[in-house]
């Protein structure tokens, strides 16, 4: 527990962060990235060229340093850091490399005459309370998953069993453990973390199971990114037989039990966890109202997957939007982009409804923003990132 002057100084350097916290995280992912090779592998280049992650940083640190007095106010935040640390394997050993590259941005941002010896030992005193926190929590989650049956820890070596094209551009690759032993069973939504060599350089990434795990094998399906590393690696040089590691399944963007009709909405490759979702609601007997979004028909994947299953559960309703008709894939519910009216439609009647949903920034916001004007219950309307955390706001 921090002493009352150390969270006094902390709480007192809120303003700066609300101000600056982005140039200090941008700073310290600089020194860090340069000096700690070793961490480099952990993360992702272009989350840094974006600014996304150091924004999520930024906002990490402000929430923290805003609640410094009732920690458990931080609510999901920590969850969700935990569960992101985690399917990537960030261990106890990196902490200390985080916690110096950040008190020397501090110090080197802000400046010795208001990074004072006082304030950088609060920050010290701070950085260690939160870490202890996240790596205590961390380890819960590690030892879970190494315990639970078909668990592991850390890197585990899979083979591709299968890959299918799911559409022009969103490849699906179905991984068997080289052990032949069983695997982790994840909850609905969840994701692995994948370790792949690229010309001798680690890169590690996270994918959403996009299938129920059947204790023997794992889906994912990864849409093609222009320019990106890992996606065209797995779709360009990948094949049945190649072996590469994963990381036990996280996340908590999970289905939550419930009798409530649920609601699942996604744009482009982030149909992914919803499919999973969609399969354990069906086999608990909820209504479910499935909504997909796509620029056009050649691009969007799994529709007779789900196609099928709605003629085969009369309890599920799904609904196809596409920005543009390419001409030639069978028609889309409507066209354009998802307004509101047209959501209002697609949604059950009755708004205590459960949502679930993921796509692109720019959709994800419209589509918080249509639910909650349509009276869905905001804390019923969930959502996840394919990337660092960001306000929809
Ligand atoms: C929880 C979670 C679940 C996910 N699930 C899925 C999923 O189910 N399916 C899926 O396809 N993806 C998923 N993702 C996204 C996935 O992890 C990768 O981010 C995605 O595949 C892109 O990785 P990449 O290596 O191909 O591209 P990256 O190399 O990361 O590049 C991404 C983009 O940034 C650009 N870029 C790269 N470096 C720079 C630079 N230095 N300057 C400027 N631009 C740059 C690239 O051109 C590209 O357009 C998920 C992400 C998360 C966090
Ligand atoms: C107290 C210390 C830490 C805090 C407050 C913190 C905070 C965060 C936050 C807020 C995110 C974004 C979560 C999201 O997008 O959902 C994140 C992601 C991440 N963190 Fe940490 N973290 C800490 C320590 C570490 C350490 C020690 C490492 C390893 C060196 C690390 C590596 C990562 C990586 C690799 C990601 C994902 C980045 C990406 O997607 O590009 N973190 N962390």
């Amino acid at each position: 527990m921090l002493n009352a002057q150390d969270r006094a100084i902390v709480k007192a350097t809120v303003p700066l962060l609300e101000s600056g916290g982005e140039a200090l995280t941008t700073h310290f992912y600089k020194l860090m990235l340069s000096e700690y090779p070793e961490v480099r592998p952990l993360f992702n280049q272009a989350n840094q060229a974006s600014g996304d992650q150091p924004r999520a940083l930024a906002n990490g640190v402000l929430m923290y340093a805003r609640h410094i007095d009732q920690l458990e106010q931080l609510g999901g935040l920590v969850g969700q850091i935990i569960n992101k640390h985690v399917a990537l394997q960030i261990l106890p050993e990196h902490y200390p490399i985080v916690g110096s590259c950040l008190l020397r941005a501090i110090e080197e941002v802000l400046g010795k005459a208001t990074a004072t010896p006082e304030v950088i030992a609060a920050w010290g005193a701070a950085y260690q309370q939160l870490a202890d926190i996240l790596m205590g929590a961390e380890e819960g989650l590690y030892q879970q998953k190494a315990q639970a049956p078909g668990g592991w820890r850390g890197a585990r070596a899979f083979r591709l069993a299968a890959r299918v094209q799911e559409s022009s551009e969103i490849v699906s690759f179905h991984f068997a453990p080289v052990d032949a032993g069983p695997v982790l069973k994840a909850e609905p939504g969840q994701y692995l973390g994948v370790q792949v060599l690229i010309e001798g350089e680690e890169h590690r990434r996270n994918y959403s199971l996009s299938a129920l795990s059947d204790g023997a094998e794992y889906r994912i399906s990864v849409k093609r990114e222009a320019g990106g590393k890992v996606s065209n690696f797995l779709h360009a040089h990948l094949q049945v037989g190649d072996t590469l590691n994963l990381f036990p399944p996280a996340g908590d963007f999970t289905l939550a039990s419930s009798d409530k009709p649920l609601v699942l909405i996604s744009g482009g490759v982030g149909i992914t966890p919803t499919l999973a979702m969609l399969d354990a609601a069906l086999a608990s007997g909820r209504l479910v109202h499935f909504i997909h979004c796509a620029r056009n028909g050649a691009l969007h994947a799994f529709r007779d997957w789900v196609d099928e299953r709605a003629a085969r559960h009369p309890q599920l309703k799904r609904f196809y939007c596409y920005a543009e008709d390419d001409g030639v894939s069978s028609p889309a519910d409507a066209l354009g982009l998802l307004s509101k009216d047209q959501l209002g439609q697609w949604l059950p009647v009755e708004r205590d409804l459960d949502a679930y949903f993921l796509g692109p920034k720019g959709f994800m916001a419209v589509v918080k923003r249509h639910l909650k004007g349509l009276g869905v219950p905001e804390q019923q309307s969930r959502y996840e990132f394919f990337g660092p955390a960001a306000s929809l706001e």
